[in-house]
């Protein structure tokens, strides 16, 4: 089929590394095809496990009537299919599933997890596609977006938030996307490939309650690493936009930052700290982070 993708055909190409694999290397097509299917096992064994662990009258009586059993069931079939079509892609280079720990413990914080993950999917997606360098993977990388893409809509809907909360879904860098996912993984097969990812210090959302602009937001961070820096030691909140980011200064405390959060952004929005007070957001200037919020402005003015 067009998609099959030949290692052979790689390696000749000159874009699978034949050496061991060093933090700073570029990703490769199969670097990112295993970090796509790193992102699809976790996805597809977190929905297994909610339907084995929740009953369809457990969702009805949570407030998810049917058919959202019905279409979850049809959820977890695309996830457990970009599983397989991603590990009959790579063949012997596929990385396989590992074991996960997610914290959702009854129906209403599955579909709660279900959702962030379905966001962070989007954002991973659309954040490695500039890196794809061979045309046909980017067109089955997108062809998987945009179907994770409507899970995400569906998911938030059903939980009575916007299903499409932004004219622009945010683009998050592979070392973003790792540091969110590496929580839920507790350990992997030792015969996985390393990939090139690493994961920042974690960043926290401690403010409880709805989100808006203009919110003052307390971020706990308990590692924070700001590397390039504002010469006056000022620290910002980076609010990741495909544009570059909306940026707010942040109030050191105790433990971590508080920031208002800025106008321009809205839906399952990442802040990163920084020592950049402008864009673009790349991973050099990523101090801490991403914590994912949920912002909810009046749209579509997005305040
Ligand atoms: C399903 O239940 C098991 C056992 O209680 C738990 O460890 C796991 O985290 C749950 N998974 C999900 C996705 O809710």
């Amino acid at each position: 089929m067009k998609y099959q993708i030949s290692i052979a055909a790689l390696a000749a190409a000159g874009i699978v590394s034949a050496g061991p694999v060093l933090s700073k290397r570029a990703l490769t097509d199969i670097d990112i095809l295993n970090y796509a299917l790193t992102l699809e096992h976790l996805e597809a064994t977190f929905y297994r496990q909610g339907l084995a662990n929740y009953t369809q009258a457990q969702f009805v009586a949570a407030g998810f009537p049917d058919p959202f059993y019905a279409n979850l069931q049809e959820i977890a079939y695309d996830e457990t299919t970009h599983v397989s079509f991603l590990t009959k892609a790579l063949g012997t280079a596929a990385t396989a599933e590992c074991i996960y720990t997610f914290p959702s413990t009854d129906p209403k914080s599955f579909v709660a997890l279900a959702g962030v993950l379905e966001g962070v999917g989007v954002s991973a997606y659309l954040g490695a596609a500039a890196s794809i360098a061979m045309p046909d993977y980017l067109t089955a990388a997108g062809s998987i977006l945009t179907v994770e893409a409507r899970h995400s809509a569906y998911i938030r809907s059903s939980q009575a938030q916007s299903p499409f909360p932004s004219p622009f879904d945010a683009p998050l860098s592979p070392n973003s996307v790792y540091t969110l996912a590496a929580p839920f993984i507790s350990s992997c097969p030792s015969t996985n490939p390393a990939l090139p990812v690493k994961a920042f210090p974690t960043l926290t959302l401690a403010t409880a309650g709805p989100i808006a602009s203009g919110t003052e937001i307390t971020l706990m961070t308990p590692g924070y690493d700001i590397r390039s820096g504002d010469p006056e030691g000022k620290i910002y909140a980076a609010f990741v936009t495909v544009t570059g980011g909306v940026f707010a200064q942040a109030t050191k405390i105790e433990g971590g930052f508080t920031v208002v959060v800025p106008k321009g952004v809205n839906g399952q929005v990442y802040v990163v700290l920084s020592g950049c007070a402008e864009g673009p957001v790349t991973d050099e200037n990523v101090g801490a982070g991403p914590a994912i919020l949920e912002i909810t402005n009046p749209y579509p003015t997005m305040a």
